[in-house]
């Protein structure tokens, strides 16, 4: 064989960094410590820090595999059409204004693919109604905007930042809105509607977390929702809900997805980026659903076939397993009530571990002020600690946790909430940036 040319057609490509979360996931199953904790992947852990496979899902499972209709088909492109129905309800309500016809609901490669195909979809087919372009002339409409919130699930960015630009040309440009009151470490909600207020523009999309916002572990209230939703209507934006955590936040799913039915009863067009890798326990499988709702059947069935002809070109038709596995779950009553109680393990163990930690905290009177902990709901609390004293958790207790401060609560249990809080009031007291420090500096 002749010798290989020195230079590769890949020599020169730029390596980006990898995902913060799965390279901290991989650092912490290479460390041997005994002592090692876990706060860094958003994956639910039993009180002995092991994945746990929900109760129901066990029961479905087995039944699954006594049945005899089920095989390893492909699926329609689609999905599983039992698991788009029931997913639907689950997430507009049995009694929801918005008829079934209006909702274009297709399976997704979980959170992530749904959260993708509306991406390409809404920056291809969501039409440019900025008030300058109806009327004039002019070639420069102004870039539309994704608005992200300040922080946000770091994949949004990287979603969103890959779909680019529209196949007709017109560029598609990340803005982020305030979120996150560092000083108060609570939401930001007077930020956030000047923002929109001020720089929004008609046609924009906006991305909303349904609920349990990752990672700070704020929601808006109620009352901020429906300012919220006012807001969208009168500027004319757009609002892509990403649902990730129905049912796990509060332990009730209905509660989990008011907001989403709020802002559908009062006749808007949206989408929901739907996934069941949390709620049900299914992270690996890639169970989702995207959901768009038309005002009207028949831009319904229009965005639908678009939305199945991108899912071809991309991956021809989604997981069949894990959709028939919650398909078996979310369609039957009976198994939903006992799913309930499985919702109800896990959101009551992270909130039980969010008490723990606080009131070791307040026992070791470390300094600061830790009422947030207790305060933020789901998975995450938005901890403040420094990017100094993360390290030093890292390298000197094997205590993992993301950068920003955020720690995924279920990492804790019964056994080793002790040491982490100890851990945490050393570096709160010990940092060598603590001289201004109060623990919570951002
Ligand atoms: C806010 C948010 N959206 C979407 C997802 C998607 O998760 P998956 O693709 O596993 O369903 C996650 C998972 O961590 C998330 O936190």
């Amino acid at each position: 064989m002749a010798p290989l040319p020195q230079e590769s057609l890949f020599g020169a490509l730029e390596v980006p960094p990898y995902d913060e979360v799965f390279a901290l996931m991989a650092a912490f199953a290479a460390d041997s410590s005994p002592q090692k904790v876990s706060l860094g992947a958003g994956v639910y852990r039993d009180d002995d820090a092991k994945s746990w496979r929900l109760n129901i899902i066990k029961k479905v499972e087995k039944l699954l595999w006594e049945d005899s209709s089920f095989d390893h088909e492909y699926l329609p492109i689609p999905g599983y059409q039992p698991f788009v129905d029931a997913a639907r309800e689950l997430i507009f309500g049995t009694n929801s204004p918005v008829p079934k016809c209006r909702i274009a609901s297709l399976q997704t490669i979980s959170g992530t693919g749904a959260n993708h195909i509306g991406a390409r979809f809404l920056k291809d087919h969501l039409p440019r109604l900025s008030p300058s372009s109806a009327s004039s002339s002019s070639s420069a409409t102004p870039a539309r905007k994704i608005w992200l919130s300040d922080p946000t699930w770091a994949n949004h960015h990287l979603i969103w930042d890959l779909v680019g630009t529209s196949s007709t040309g017109s560029p598609l440009k990340i803005a982020v809105y305030p979120y996150y009151h560092a000083p108060t470490r609570s939401f930001d909600f007077e930020g956030m509607v000047q923002n929109l207020e001020a720089n929004a523009q008609k046609g924009d999309i906006i991305l909303l977390h349904a609920c349990a916002h990752n990672p700070t572990g704020l929601d808006p209230t109620r009352a901020q929702w429906q300012e919220i939703a006012a807001l969208c209507q009168r500027k004319g934006i757009f609002p892509f809900f990403d649902s990730a955590y129905q049912g796990f936040a509060s332990g009730d799913l209905d509660n989990d997805a008011w907001a989403i039915r709020e802002f559908a009863s009062r006749g808007m067009e949206l989408c929901v980026a739907q996934s069941f890798s949390k709620n049900l326990g299914l992270y690996g499988q890639r169970v989702g659903a995207f959901h768009l709702v038309c005002h009207t059947e028949d831009a319904a069935r229009r965005a639908w076939s678009q939305m199945v002809e991108l899912q071809r070109g991309e991956f021809s038709t989604p997981p069949s397993y894990g959709a028939r596995v919650a398909a078996a779950v979310i369609c039957d009553p009976a198994y939903i009530s006992e799913w309930k109680q499985d919702l109800a393990v896990m959101s009551g163990r992270i909130k039980a571990m969010r008490h723990a930690l606080y009131d070791e905290l307040r026992r070791l009177r470390t300094p600061g002020t830790w009422e947030h902990i207790i305060n933020q709901i789901g998975m995450f609390s938005y901890t403040g600690l420094t990017k100094e004293q993360i390290k030093t958790l890292r390298d000197d207790y094997h205590i993992y946790m993301l950068e920003s401060g955020r720690a995924s609560i279920s990492g804790l249990n019964t056994k080793n909430v002790k040491y982490v809080a100890s851990a945490f009031d050393a570096v709160v007291r010990g940092t060598p940036s603590s001289s201004t420090s109060n623990g919570h500096g951002h």
